[in-house]
């Protein structure tokens, strides 16, 4: 069965922290079907498309059963507004509003799918793919191509995808050009030599195009950056939700949390039922260092990332990032 496993990588320094019973219930169902598709039949997986189904052509001015996931979804990853209890798009009312239009032409942007603001096929087969709970919009005002904007706080949409930073523009002081790195001790999830290596040759890329170096050190908890599987609710407000949700985030400077979720699948030899761990850790490098998401397809910043691909060289996009973040050149 071709493995359509599309699946995101987040970061943020905003963590939500509103994980209540209900959105854990909630979540469960947006993504159960997923996992059971990636191990099923197309015939199951016709099966398991159906709880989006019924929201399938929805657009503004409808109020159908079942739209506050999708609200309750947005409202997750950034595309909405924290309201609860207010009747503007709040998670928990069925109304197409204008602010949940306004969040669908957002995310739709993001993807690269047609701007309609209607609920089309494609775009909830997007969202129902596996991804993590932290939000692609971090300043609730502007999208991943408009990022050359975003940190001036401009709410001007570029045509022209580009890096985004963090909101506020968080970044490590000139003087910490120095960056060690340490390993969480204990959890066993591939080889502790094939970590090492794979993390090593990932933080190497970014060294070659920054003024960082990177210094692997035994003392996870003196380390800048430490590195480490975690499964479930790990205490950091950005669960994971088991196999096929979030693969791994990584947090803003200069906090230096960089996770991958155990409960994932990981390699290093691109096996086609495994993500690559080199792949991902050049990605979440380049949280750690300050840069959010890109739109670019091609970009290392690009949230997603299929099972089986390796992906691990520095686009123009994320070089032209990282030296405008910290004005090299
Ligand atoms: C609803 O939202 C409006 C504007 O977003 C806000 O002023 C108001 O306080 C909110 N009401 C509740 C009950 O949260
Ligand atoms: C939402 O609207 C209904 C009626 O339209 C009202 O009775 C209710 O109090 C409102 N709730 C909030 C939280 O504003
Ligand atoms: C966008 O709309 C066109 C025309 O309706 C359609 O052919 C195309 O497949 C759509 N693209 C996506 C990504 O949905
Ligand atoms: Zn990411
Ligand atoms: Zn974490």
């Amino acid at each position: 069965m071709l493995q359509e496993k599309k699946i995101l990588v987040m970061a943020s320094k905003q963590c939500s922290s509103r994980v209540t019973c209900a959105l854990l219930h909630l979540i469960m169902l947006l993504f159960l079907p997923l996992l059971i598709q990636s191990h099923s039949t197309h015939q199951h997986q016709h099966q398991n498309q159906q709880p989006f189904k019924s929201l399938q052509g929805c657009h503004k001015g409808q109020t159908v059963k079942g739209l506050n996931a999708i609200k309750q979804y947005l409202e997750m990853y950034g595309y909405l507004p924290h309201h609860h209890n207010n009747n503007t798009s709040s998670g928990d009312d069925d109304t197409f509003d204008d602010i949940l239009e306004s969040a669908v032409k957002t995310y739709q942007l993001n993807f690269h799918l047609n701007v309609t603001g209607i609920l089309d096929s494609k775009t909830l087969q997007d969202m129902s793919l596996p991804r993590c709970g932290v939000p692609d919009i971090v300043d609730g005002h502007t999208s991943m191509r408009s990022g050359k904007n975003r940190h001036l706080g401009s709410t001007t949409h570029h045509t022209v995808a580009h890096y985004t930073f963090f909101n506020g523009r968080p970044r490590w002081p000139s003087s910490k050009t120095q960056l060690t790195y340490g390993f969480l001790p204990g959890v066993q999830v591939i080889g502790t030599q094939d970590l090492r290596s794979a993390c090593s040759r990932a933080f190497d890329r970014w060294a070659r195009v920054s003024h960082f170096t990177f210094q692997e050190t035994q003392d996870y908890r003196s380390a800048d950056l430490k590195i480490g599987f975690f499964r479930g609710d790990h205490g950091d407000g950005a669960p994971f939700y088991g196999p096929g949700n979030a693969i791994a985030h990584a947090f803003a400077p200069t906090r230096g949390w960089f996770h991958f979720d155990a409960d994932e699948k990981w390699g290093t030899n691109q096996a086609s039922d495994a993500f690559d761990v080199e792949s991902v850790a050049v990605h979440e490098i380049g949280h750690l260092l300050g840069l959010g998401h890109s739109s670019v397809g091609g970009a290392i910043m690009y949230p997603s990332i299929s099972m089986g691909v390796r992906k691990v060289n520095l686009h123009g996009d994320d070089v032209q990032g990282i030296k405008t973040l910290y004005n090299l050149n």
